[in-house]
């Protein structure tokens, strides 16, 4: 990293990613760090150019009252405290405000006019730092990356291949609860257009075995969770001379368990590790980056706009929304109307706009008209939420006539179904999965 740093420390707020993100949308890059951090720590890291201690109400530990390290003061940086009543700074000392522009111009203020830092922090100047990075740690060795197709993957993919080239592996397994067309997309992207080096694992059917007659929800992540990393290893297994293992590791993942003073809230859903007898070491080229910094480095490196703003995707994917045990005509009929429902969103302008939206297909059947007789066939559901943090979430409130659309094509394209509901629920009561 060449450009000047601004350290926050977390003294307790819920803002320390707030005021990071401010600094950041200034140009000049900004981390946080644990509020003990020693002087010494402090002054090993790269062109730092002042501090700010951000204090809150997190700022009690099983009882004790939670302080900085006095040696920082002395450290030669400017420091700022912001919600930290202690007056134990000299240099400069400005309390945070309910008023969100006072904030703003005093860290605007602090960052350019005390610590004189540089707004030179940006997406191209990113990139080109990484790739510098990556050929310094790889060399000439070999990185393996599971490619899943989602954002941080798809941006990782992207970068490293533009650090080391061949001596990238991806591996995509499709699990057979993709969404219609995103494995080809991951291929027709990254083997056709990139000309990456990827390894297409169609384990389909394996998984689907795997789950048959399999109705409990954390029984079934388990199985795909599972069954992800084993098909994954003997993919790894096959392949020679791996020293590396790539990460789409990001920013919140380090800040929520790196900090003293943040709350664990959500538990990670994501596939867990490799066994540990492979051992790699890991390339995290992106883990200093906020999502939206993610999209904007994905943009910057020149990768498709759907891929780079595509909805969040639950790890176990469609297996999910196929309430139960899945089976293959239900899983059809997630994947189809799943189609459907994204391609009139987009058509509507709601893709921009609605946080997360897909179809659901639950294991009951309910009884119909067809062609004037009697028909028992399947719902579907649909949900479209709005969130910030998917800790909560609000629903969408759609318009009747792109509903009825919606619903009509479903009705007339999706074999098997009958009926199409909305969801209403706000989580909580309701997840936003249904699984
Ligand atoms: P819930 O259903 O808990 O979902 O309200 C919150 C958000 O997390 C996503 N989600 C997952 N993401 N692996 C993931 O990577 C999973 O197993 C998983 N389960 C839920 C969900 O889509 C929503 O965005």
């Amino acid at each position: 990293m060449k450009q000047d740093m601004i350290v926050i420390l977390d003294l307790g707020s819920h803002e320390n990613t707030v005021v990071a993100r401010a600094i950041r949308a200034l140009g000049v890059y900004s981390e946080i760090y644990p509020h003990d951090i020693t002087a010494e720590e402090l002054k090993a890291l790269p062109n730092v150019k002042g501090i700010i201690i951000n204090g809150g109400p997190n700022n009690v530990i099983d009882g004790v009252a939670i302080d900085v390290n006095p040696d920082i003061y002395n450290a030669g940086f400017p420091v700022m405290a912001a919600g930290h009543d202690k007056a134990l700074c000299q240099t400069k000392l400005a309390q945070f405000t309910n008023d969100e522009n006072a904030v703003k111009e005093a860290v605007k203020s602090f960052v350019f006019e005390t610590c004189k830092a540089e707004a030179n922090w940006n997406m191209a100047n990113f990139v080109n730092d990484q790739i510098e990075l990556v050929r310094k740690q790889v060399g000439d060795r070999k990185v393996l990356l599971a490619l899943s197709g989602g954002v941080d993957s798809s941006v990782v993919a992207a970068l490293l291949l533009k650090a080391i080239g061949n001596n990238l592996v991806c591996v995509h397994v499709n699990h057979g609860l993709m969404r219609k067309g995103e494995s080809e997309n991951v291929v027709e992207v990254f083997r056709n257009r990139l000309s990456a080096n990827l390894v297409y694992v169609d384990a389909t059917d394996r998984f689907l075995d795997k789950l048959a007659g399999v109705g409990d929800p954390e029984q079934k992540r388990k199985i795909i969770g599972g069954e992800f990393i084993r098909v994954f290893e003997e993919e790894a297994r096959k392949l020679d001379g791996i020293d590396f293992l790539g990460q789409g590791t990001i920013y919140p993942d380090i800040v929520e368990s790196g900090t003293k003073t943040a709350k664990m809230v959500k538990s990670h859903h994501n596939v867990g590790g490799l066994p540990e007898d492979m051992q790699f070491e890991l390339v995290e080229p992106i883990k200093q980056l906020f999502k939206d910094e993610v999209r904007a480095c994905g943009l910057e490196l020149g990768l498709p706009y759907e891929m780079v703003f595509r909805q969040p995707f639950p790890g176990p994917g469609l297996g999910v929304r196929c309430l139960g045990a899945i089976t293959r005509d239900r899983l059809e009929a997630v994947r189809e109307s799943d189609a459907i429902l994204r391609e009139e969103f987009a058509k509507a302008g709601l893709d921009k706009k609605v946080w997360q939206y897909f179809t659901i297909v639950p294991d009951f059947k309910s009884v119909g008209v067809k062609d004037n007789a009697r028909s028992y066939d399947w719902p579907v559901i649909i949900r479209a939420v709005n969130t910030i943090d998917a800790m909560t979430a609000t629903i969408e409130q759609v318009d009747w006539p792109i509903l009825m659309k919606i619903t009509d094509r479903i009705l007339k394209e999706v074999d098997g179904v009958n009926r199409v509901c909305y969801d209403m629920s706000p989580k909580p009561s309701a997840t936003i999965e249904w699984e």
